[in-house]
């Protein structure tokens, strides 16, 4: 029993990966999700297509490394947050789950900031009510679909719906616990006040676990179906952007990850839990025992350049675009593009917000246009790290790099210099699923606990000075992206009147 599974459950596939004690990585098999948009703002998967899929890719791994389940020590579960999944008593499926990135819900958050008030909600759980959150998906339910609420007996997490699968126990971490705006941040449990407030029911929520503890083990049943060794421990594990943090070694405080996936991530890890006043950050508890962090979203990070890609340039491959960007002067000779194409989270909480592009003249040319869509996602993640100073994060001396968009060399150096930071990229590129396999083998005693996990297995592979004459260039272009948002706003709202 010498190999860890990680498995990670994205919106768009499910994630088995296996590593050994040394952290390198065995095999990694990903099965793809469907997801469904029965209506505008609606986002929705099915919880037995999860299981499909996560059983698959665990049979695939296995068959890749060629290796029994016996060969697995420990299991780690990660995944997308907040997304709600409920169950009635006979522990059966009520409806699809909605997920992490459904909008439906924004009347339910005026309902839960007017029950509790924006003040308390935020003192209480460190972050005002979204709709992308769990507890106003709850509250939607009970308005529209009242027969499904009436038979719920128990909520889960969607990777939590795994763990039951694959155990047959109702458990949390909690780490993806106070990503449901029901948590208590600083108790790192369940709020009877918030829970008081919604009229939900204490006894539908689950028991919720540090990282690396042991909630369960597999069940005889799920052995068969995936391969694995009946009776092989299952650790908490904790939601993607944690374990993601994990992953990459982002665990003590004054160490910050940033993410260039579709979405774009600034995670901050923190030794008590800090709290953006008006709950413009988010602040949940950290999947490595007795931590938290601190944590800004970009809705299209990557996104924006897929976007742009299949849109406007489908004929160019992503390296001859950015190949072409690299040409063009930092600043892209004054055009400015904003990235809110599907509205955004962090700093402007805003489902009406919209992308643009400013100062456009006769002059620029497709170059220009790529490598303002890099330069604006960079900003974007400026304005998250600008806030969490604001909020008063304390001195950072690592800033870690990961997603596919920093495979660019030329994004990571447009990245540094907007940051004005020293960046670095380390050895590991499996993300989330690797930091779950890191809090199994705690669990398994192949590692004392987390930091020690981390220190053994990750570390630096490239650093990113900033250049100083881009860092001067584009302290100045950003002002004026700052001020963009705040000035577009009105006309952002009217125009999401016409259809
Ligand atoms: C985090 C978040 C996303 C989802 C999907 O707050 O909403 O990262 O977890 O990956």
């Amino acid at each position: 029993m010498t190999l860890l599974l990680g498995i990670d459950l994205s919106t768009t596939g499910a994630k088995a990966l296996l590593i050994d004690p040394e952290g390198r990585v065995i095999s990694s098999a990903t099965t793809p999700l469907n997801l469904s948009t029965p209506f505008p703002l609606w986002s929705e998967q099915e919880p037995h297509e999860w299981w499909e899929a996560t059983a698959n890719s665990i049979r695939q791994a296995l068959a890749d490394a060629n290796v029994s389940g016996d060969s697995v020590a420990a299991i780690g579960l990660t995944g997308q947050m907040h997304g709600l999944v409920v169950l009635d008593q006979e522990r059966h499926v009520l409806r699809p789950a909605i997920l992490w990135n459904d909008q439906r819900c924004g009347a339910e958050c005026d309902e839960i900031r007017a029950r509790v008030s924006l003040e308390r909600l935020v003192q209480i759980t460190g972050n005002d009510a979204l709709t992308g959150f769990t507890a106003p998906k709850i509250l939607w339910l009970e308005t529209h679909e009242p027969d499904v609420y009436r038979r719920i007996r128990h909520v889960l997490l969607p990777k939590d719906y795994i763990r039951y699968k694959l155990t047959g126990a109702l458990a949390m971490d909690k780490a993806d616990g106070s990503g449901t705006m029901l948590f208590d941040l600083r108790k790192r449990s369940w709020s009877s006040e918030i829970l008081d407030a919604l009229h939900i029911d204490a006894d539908w929520l689950p028991p919720t676990f540090e990282g690396h503890e042991i909630t369960s083990h597999v069940s005889a049943e799920a052995a068969e179906q995936t391969g694995l060794r009946t009776g092989t421990p299952v650790v908490a594990g904790g939601g993607d952007q944690s374990a993601q943090a994990i992953g990459v070694g982002v665990v003590r405080p004054g160490t910050m990850a940033v993410t260039l996936g579709t979405s774009g991530v600034v995670f901050a890890a923190t030794e008590s839990p800090l709290i953006e006043p008006q709950g413009r950050l988010h602040a949940f508890c950290h999947a490595v025992a007795g931590r938290w962090h601190l944590m800004g979203v970009m809705l299209s990070a990557a996104g924006s350049l897929q976007w742009y890609h299949d849109k406007l340039a489908r004929d160019k491959s992503f390296a001859e675009l950015v190949g072409e960007a690299a040409q063009v002067p930092a600043g892209s000779e004054g055009l400015i593009f904003l990235p809110y194409l599907s509205g955004e989270r962090t700093p402007h909480p805003d489902p009406l917000a919209r992308g643009a592009w400013i100062g456009l003249t006769a002059r620029h040319d497709q170059p220009h246009l790529t490598r303002s869509v890099l330069e604006g996602v960079a900003f974007g993640l400026k304005d998250i790290f600008c806030l969490m100073k604001e909020a008063g994060l304390g001195a950072i001396d690592q800033v870690r790099l990961s997603g596919g968009g920093a495979k660019s060399s030329l994004w990571r150096q447009i990245l540094a210099d907007v940051l004005g930071a020293e960046l670095v990229t380390v050895n590991t590129t499996e993300g989330a699923a690797y930091g779950a396999a890191l809090l199994a083998g705690v669990a398994a005693g192949m590692w004392s606990n987390v930091d020690a996990a981390c220190a053994q297995t990750i570390s630096v592979s490239d650093r990113i000075a900033p250049d100083a004459q881009s860092v001067a260039t584009y302290q100045v272009v950003y002002q004026h992206y700052r001020n963009l948002y705040p000035m577009l706003r009105p006309t952002f709202h009217a125009l999401a009147s016409i259809n």
